[in-house]
């Protein structure tokens, strides 16, 4: 009787078995015959094109766009992915409906899953960067200007050597962008600005797990992620919570001062105020959904902004023949104040400095990035080639940043004045410039980052003559596509007198 059951159970089985393969092969026949891009060939199942895509990248790409032409296929880390170059990188920017960069970002980094909030729940953020603290600069730089002198006096003071010098920056960006976004009494607390400056660094352990599931199906590697991150201890969680217990008693005191004074009330001036207008209910508010706003503005802010200033430094140090030219712009604005604070209007007029810091991130950049995932059902560049739905686009952004057409015949030097004659500053959208991305989502507060990043190199050069320990360049970490500024360590003497 048992071996009769079993004898069925196991022909049922087999049977739903074949059913559901049939199924899936079917389906699969009735897809359109799509016109996809050349896969390029690679000789290992399942590892495909992972080693060479990891071990030397920029030359691995190189050589398949020499063969393949401005539109080719890999096999990464078990799936396919489709790579563009300078003629077509404008059109997934262009069609945003196709396209969708957050929503391949989060199959990399889920941040919703981690902070269990659904995928379009901080659709928000974008405009209050966008009008708020982009559009509303001229608010913030003079207290930007404060708590930078401050924490470069703190961090560096009378001259240090730093290494690596990430750590430092990240702290020294961290002050004014807290007194940004939550006020500056708050930014004074040395605390909490720690945990706004590694918030995002301490994630990086959890990034750094290879996507070997990956191997077998994305969504795998995914869920092992999301799963180490709720179960295992992680210092992420220590921040958040660290963040919002220092929040809520401001929210709960200016929640009930404007519940008191109703029309008459003085609103602060920080973004978290513009989080808790649009976010009370009749005065009360989720302290949770507030607490992650901020923590993805954190996210989104502290950790490229302090990153490119870093990246700004050692090109500086590689790249003396420049020191004079940036230092006597540096001087001359300097001199020329008349007040404790400059204006936006006068940090502006920093073009050199705009420059050498547009041509750091020029040659800075990732070689492959600004990865846009396919959420039509198909869609066909105007090439004819046609990409699935669920496809991963990247952009060949490294190949876009050094074209000679675009860049200028001396594209592989770094020429700190390449932007000045083509007045074309660091924060403009131009097709040969993709470090803030393009189209509709490009980084909205690259405005807010770069008067930062100006203002940091402004003091920091004024009062330090700043050095590296030997004659090498000094080159950046390279993680596949990903580059990272060195670990090497910074000399910062401090000047006699300015
Ligand atoms: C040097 C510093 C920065 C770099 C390199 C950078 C880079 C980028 C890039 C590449 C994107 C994606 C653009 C696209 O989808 O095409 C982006 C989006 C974004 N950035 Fe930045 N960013 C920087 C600083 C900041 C700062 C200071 C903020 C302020 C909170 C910020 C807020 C955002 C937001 C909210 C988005 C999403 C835009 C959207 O989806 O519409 N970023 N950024
Ligand atoms: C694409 O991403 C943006 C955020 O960058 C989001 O607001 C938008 O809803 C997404 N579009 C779709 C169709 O999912
Ligand atoms: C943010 O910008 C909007 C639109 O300009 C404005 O109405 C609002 O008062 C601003 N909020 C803050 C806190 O500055």
């Amino acid at each position: 009787m048992g071996l009769i059951l079993n004898d069925t159970y196991v022909q049922f089985a087999f049977g739903s078995l074949i059913i559901l393969i049939s199924f899936i092969l079917l389906r699969r026949g009735k897809h359109l015959k799509l016109k996809e891009p050349p896969l390029v060939p690679y000789k290992y199942p399942i590892i495909g094109h992972t080693i060479d895509y990891y071990k030397d990248n920029k030359n691995f790409i190189k050589s398949c766009h020499k063969e393949y032409g401005e539109i080719f296929s890999l096999y990464v880390f078990g799936r396919v992915i489709t790579l563009v170059g300078k003629e077509l990188s404008s059109e997934v920017f262009r069609n945003h409906k196709d396209f969708n960069f957050s929503e391949a970002t989060s199959e990399n980094f889920p941040l919703n899953n981690f902070l269990n909030r659904p995928q379009k729940f901080f659709n928000m953020l974008p405009k209050v960067v966008q009008v708020n603290l982009s559009g509303g600069i001229k608010l913030y730089t003079e207290r930007v200007q404060r708590q930078l002198i401050k924490s470069i006096d703190e961090m560096i003071g009378n001259g240090k050597v730093l290494e690596p010098p990430l750590k430092f920056f990240q702290f020294i960006i961290a002050k004014p962008i807290a007194a940004t976004l939550v006020g500056e009494e708050l930014s004074n607390d040395k605390e909490l600005v720690k945990s706004f400056a590694n918030a995002a660094t301490d994630f990086i352990p959890f990034l750094a797990v290879p996507p070997v599931l990956s191997f077998i199906h994305p969504y795998l590697h995914k869920q092992l992620m999301i799963i180490m991150f709720k179960y295992l201890n992680n210092p992420f969680k220590i921040h958040r919570e660290l963040i919002k217990k220092k929040i809520v008693s401001v929210i709960e005191k200016r929640l009930c001062e404007m519940k008191k004074t109703g029309d008459n009330y003085i609103s602060p001036i920080d973004i978290l105020q513009q989080y808790i207008e649009i976010l009370h209910k009749d005065y009360t508010i989720d302290i949770d959904v507030i607490t992650d706003y901020m923590i993805i503005t954190i996210f989104a802010s502290v950790h490229t902004t302090s990153n490119f200033l870093t990246f700004c430094l050692y090109e500086l140090v590689n790249n003396p023949q420049y020191h004079e030219e940036l230092l006597e712009e540096q001087e001359q604005l300097y001199k020329s104040n008349e007040n404790p604070y400059y204006s936006i209007e006068q940090v502006a007029k920093l073009r050199k400095l705009d420059s050498f810091i547009k041509e750091t991130m020029r040659v800075n950049a990732n070689y492959v990035s600004l990865q846009h995932k396919t959420l039509s059902s198909y869609f066909t560049f105007s090439n004819g080639y046609q990409v699935p739905k669920g496809r991963i686009v990247y952009i060949r952004t490294g190949e876009i940043h050094s074209d000679k057409e675009l860049q200028g015949q001396n594209a592989d030097e770094f020429y700190a004045f390449r932007y000045l004659k083509k007045s074309s500053p660091v924060t403009r959208a131009e097709k040969g410039f993709l470090l803030f991305g393009l189209g509709k989502h490009m980084c909205p507060g690259r405005q807010f980052a770069i008067n930062e990043i100006k203002v940091a190199l402004h003091y920091l050069l004024l009062n330090y003559d700043i050095k590296k320990s030997n004659s090498e360049k000094i080159k950046p970490k390279i993680y596949g596509s990903f580059k990272f500024p060195s670990d090497e360590g910074l000399i910062f003497v401090k000047k006699e007198c300015k």
